[in-house]
């Protein structure tokens, strides 16, 4: 286990030391490197980052689906505005791809002021925090993100300026040390995490509004697939942007990169324009399915059947045998796996379902369908 505390720290009392090895993800910079090159992995990967700048919508009109989490931020972001008062804190958690930092980018458009990010595996001593707090615009967003990482002597610092717009900082060393008590200009926190259980419940009851992003309906995906394709100056007709949407895993970041990946198909198989049987032949060669699976969904599925006679399996042990971090595992394929019901998740461990069965066209025996 490499779990370990920050040289210097000592744990405060909500500091719980696990017994899995899942708080790693704070210290690991990386939470899975094979992940940079998987096509239908919702982490960004190679020029994706140049394009969502483009592809980002700005305003909260262009943020297609996730109504309850819109309709919530609108209420808040409108009486903000009418007190003329900086937001509730937020903190928005949900699978990579899924909105969050857009979100963190649309409040603070809408707010109409100054939007700061940074990210909290980038802050490393009290000094960085301060120096960011400390030089705060009125009423500004200071977005975090991958908040779950944040140093425990950092969060500490942060609680003060969360609540009351303080900040104490100790001036000297030993005896001698004072200290002193900063005015910070009012902000609204916006936090971001992949991993909401990984964060403490003094930070956690510090957001005024906390909301969780769910994977988007293939309907959702679609309108974003034609929105992209406008964006992007290429043409796609309807069953070509539904055959895009419904293999992206309910993720736009997916969603735009197939979307990518089809058009350079078009432009050099076809005759530019994305039409169904030019998504399914480019989707087709890519290896990603109906389903939107690739190499490792289906490896990881097939091991828990044939392996472990359909689970049930832990995390660690299949981490082990797939060889992938077990972070990766929980964070990353998981979730989508779950929710389109090929994966339940017992205390025992995993287990497949029948849908994973019927996907390889295998039979369960008797004991394994009375786990179902
Ligand atoms: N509701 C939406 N409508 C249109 N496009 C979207 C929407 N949500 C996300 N996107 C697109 O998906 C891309 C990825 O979104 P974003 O970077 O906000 O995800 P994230 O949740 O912050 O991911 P991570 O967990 O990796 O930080 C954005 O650049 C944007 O183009
Ligand atoms: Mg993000």
């Amino acid at each position: 286990m490499n779990f370990r505390l920050a040289e210097g720290d000592c744990a405060p009392s909500h500091f719980v030391l696990p017994s899995e090895p899942v708080a790693t993800a704070r210290n690991n910079p990386d939470p899975n490197p094979n992940d940079r090159e998987r096509l239908v992995s919702g982490v960004p990967v190679g020029d994706d980052s140049s394009f969502e700048l483009k592809l980002r919508p700005q305003r909260l009109a262009e943020f297609i689906g996730q109504n309850k989490v819109k309709e919530n931020l609108a209420v808040a972001i409108e009486a903000a505005r009418s007190r003329g008062e900086a937001m509730d804190h937020v903190l928005l958690y949900g699978p990579p791809g899924l909105g969050k930092t857009t979100l963190a980018n649309i409040i603070a458009n809408e707010l109409g002021v100054h939007f700061q990010p940074t990210a909290a595996p980038l802050l490393q001593i009290k000094g960085d925090l301060t120096a960011i707090i400390t030089n705060m615009q009125d009423k500004q967003v200071l977005f975090i993100d991958e908040i779950h990482r944040l140093q425990p002597v950092l969060e500490e610092l942060l609680y003060s300026a969360l609540e009351d717009y303080k900040l104490d900082i100790i001036i000297g060393q030993g005896p001698s040390a004072r200290t002193h008590t900063l005015e910070v200009k009012p902000f609204t926190f916006v936090g971001a995490t992949t991993r909401a259980g990984l964060i403490s419940s003094p930070l956690r009851s510090r957001f005024g509004i906390v909301l969780r992003l769910e994977f988007y309906t293939p309907t959702d995906l679609k309108v974003i697939v034609e929105r992209s394709a406008e964006i992007l100056g290429v043409e796609v007709d309807d069953a070509g942007a539904e055959e895009i949407a419904g293999r992206s895993r309910g993720t736009p970041r997916i969603a735009n990169r197939l979307l990518r990946r089809v058009r350079d198909y078009a432009q050099v198989r076809g005759a530019g324009k994305i039409d169904e049987p030019t998504a399914k032949a480019a989707l087709g060669m890519l290896e990603v399915d109906q389903y939107g699976f690739d190499e490792v969904d289906r490896r990881l599925l097939l091991t828990i059947i044939e392996k472990y006679q359909g689970g049930p399996v832990g995390v660690n042990t299949l981490a082990a045998v797939l060889a992938e971090e077990p972070d990766a595992i929980e964070e990353i394929y998981e979730p989508f796996l779950m929710q389109a019901g090929f994966l339940n998740r017992t205390p025992r461990g995993r287990v497949a379902t029948q849908l994973a069965y019927d996907y390889f066209k295998i039979t369960p025996t008797r004991r394994q369908s009375s786990l179902f």
